[in-house]
């Protein structure tokens, strides 16, 4: 798979009856909990959704939501026309009816019929629509990354507590079966003491670089951007910042809110994190995209976490496969893409032949060493074993996006805990404010816990 997320619709119809081929290796089976869930639920159980923002994202949040049973959207807004057109095309794709359609995504909240609402808007809208839908009565699925500023997220976890609501932030990772399995084996030992993750990502193409196309004939007759700018700074009609807004500060936060935020969350899912990382260091630089964007092209971040270390490296001028590696003293878990498949690798962390020091010994020393540590250490020939490794797949059909949205509508259902509430996506979008704020500061970034502040 490409270093970069495929869109939800593309992937849908792409998997849509079509198998998905395995390799001759153990399959990572659906989890209990998955299988039992996604029972068709009774009409009585019917969860009722208005969507916000039906762009690249909200489409397939769109298109799967209303795949699930159980699952009905009754409404949706966005501030552009066009994809008032695109929700109906989608639904009535999908049920043969379409929905009521605004660009006010408060008539949703006040719409007695909405059980939550589906948040897929830029990231500077966030934390308004979140606070006013808890506010209103809603439960939240919210896009990552939770915020575009840091005090915006003590306000967005006290409003789902003020309001007891569901706040689910779109990060599938913590429903991955992969990354599930990944802490499973980490919280086992099977990888000994873990002090140390990383995780890789490159693209090297225009889309994947954020260079996308605006789409033809917008304009502020079809789109309303007084109210798309929201509290960013004024600025005329721009085609540009509409399609583009991920590579500018006012709306967006370059490649650690685009993606680092993955990476985070299943760092923090896999380690047992619950809080942001205490400190970040970031280097990086604008190199081939001098397009006008603020964010650099290439950037990598050193996370300190009071029990291991992390590193992430992400560019996009080159493509190079997304891996998160968990390094422990007894080996290693890698988990390529979103979790697509994953492998462990065990290390007994011993010497494997005789320490090469020892060639600094005159020739007698030298092979009385080497005797001796072939008599302690050799292998009987048949005591030999190979050894263990092991590789995990999702099953055909699976899709971790899927899993996360119906952990959604399954805790608006139950009133169960979201599985990424709003502390968990705090967590993750403070360590891209930090890598961010090192970069643009050429400064360390210190996470102060006691003013909820970063410094440097
Ligand atoms: N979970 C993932 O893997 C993943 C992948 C891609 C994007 N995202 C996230 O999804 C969100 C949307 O990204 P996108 O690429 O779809 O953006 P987009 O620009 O393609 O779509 C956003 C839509 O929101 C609409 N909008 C903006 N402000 C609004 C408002 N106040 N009220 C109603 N509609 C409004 C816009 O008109 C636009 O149609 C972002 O937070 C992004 O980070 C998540």
């Amino acid at each position: 798979m490409k270093g970069y997320e495929i869109s939800r619709r593309a992937f849908i119809s792409k998997s849509a009856g079509v198998g998905i081929t395995l390799a001759a290796e153990p399959f990572l089976m659906e989890t209990p909990v998955l299988a039992a869930s996604l029972r068709p639920a009774a009409p009585s159980d019917t969860v009722r959704f208005g969507m916000i923002g039906i762009g690249m994202e909200g489409s397939g949040v769109l298109e799967t939501s209303i795949g699930l049973p159980g699952v009905e959207c009754v409404a949706a807004c966005d501030l552009y026309d066009g994809r008032h057109t695109l929700a109906n095309e989608i639904i009535s794709g999908v049920t043969g009816k379409t929905v009521p359609t605004t660009r006010r995504y408060q008539e949703l909240l006040d719409n007695k019929d909405i059980d939550c609402v589906l948040v897929a808007v830029p990231d500077h809208w966030h934390k308004s629509i979140i606070v006013d839908a808890c506010k209103a009565g809603k439960d939240v699925y919210c896009e990552k990354p939770m915020t575009h500023k840091v005090e915006e997220g003590f306000e967005i976890i006290d409003a789902a507590r003020n309001t007891n609501r569901i706040v689910q932030i779109g990060s599938q990772r913590r429903s991955s079966l992969c990354f599930a399995k990944a802490k499973e084996l980490v919280d086992q030992g099977a990888i000994g003491d873990v002090y140390l993750a990383e995780g890789i990502l490159g693209r090297n193409d225009p889309c994947g670089a954020w260079v996308y196309p605006p789409p033809s004939g917008l304009s502020p007759q079809n789109l309303d951007w007084e109210t798309w700018l929201g509290d960013a700074p004024k600025r005329p009609f721009d085609p540009i910042r509409f399609a583009r807004w991920r590579a500018y500060e006012d709306y967006g936060e370059g490649l650690p809110g685009d993606l680092y935020v993955h990476t985070l969350t299943g760092f923090h899912y896999v380690m047992g994190v619950d809080a942001p990382p205490k400190r970040a260091q970031s280097a990086g630089g604008l190199f081939q995209w001098k397009d006008g964007r603020d964010f650099p092209d290439h950037m990598m971040t050193l996370y300190d976490y009071p029990e291991f270390r992390a590193a992430v490296l992400m560019s996009l001028n080159t493509e190079e496969e997304e891996v998160t590696r968990f390094l422990g003293t007894r080996g290693l878990i890698e988990v390529y893409g979103d979790g697509d498949h994953m492998r462990i690798a065990f290390q007994d962390g011993k010497d494997h032949e005789p320490c090469g020091y020892t060639d600094s010994f005159p020739a007698n020393m030298r092979a009385d060493y080497a005797k001796q540590w072939h008599m302690e250490n050799d292998p009987a020939p048949a005591a030999a074993k190979l050894v263990d490794g092991q590789t995990y797949h999702y099953p055909p059909g699976y899709n971790e996006f899927r899993h996360h949205l119906w952990n959604f509508f399954n805790s608006v259902r139950t009133r169960q805990p979201s599985v990424e509430d709003a502390v968990m996506g705090n967590n993750a979008s403070l360590g891209c404010h930090m890598a961010n704020y090192s970069y643009f500061h050429r400064s360390p970034a210190i996470w102060d816990a006691s003013s909820g502040k970063i410094t440097g």
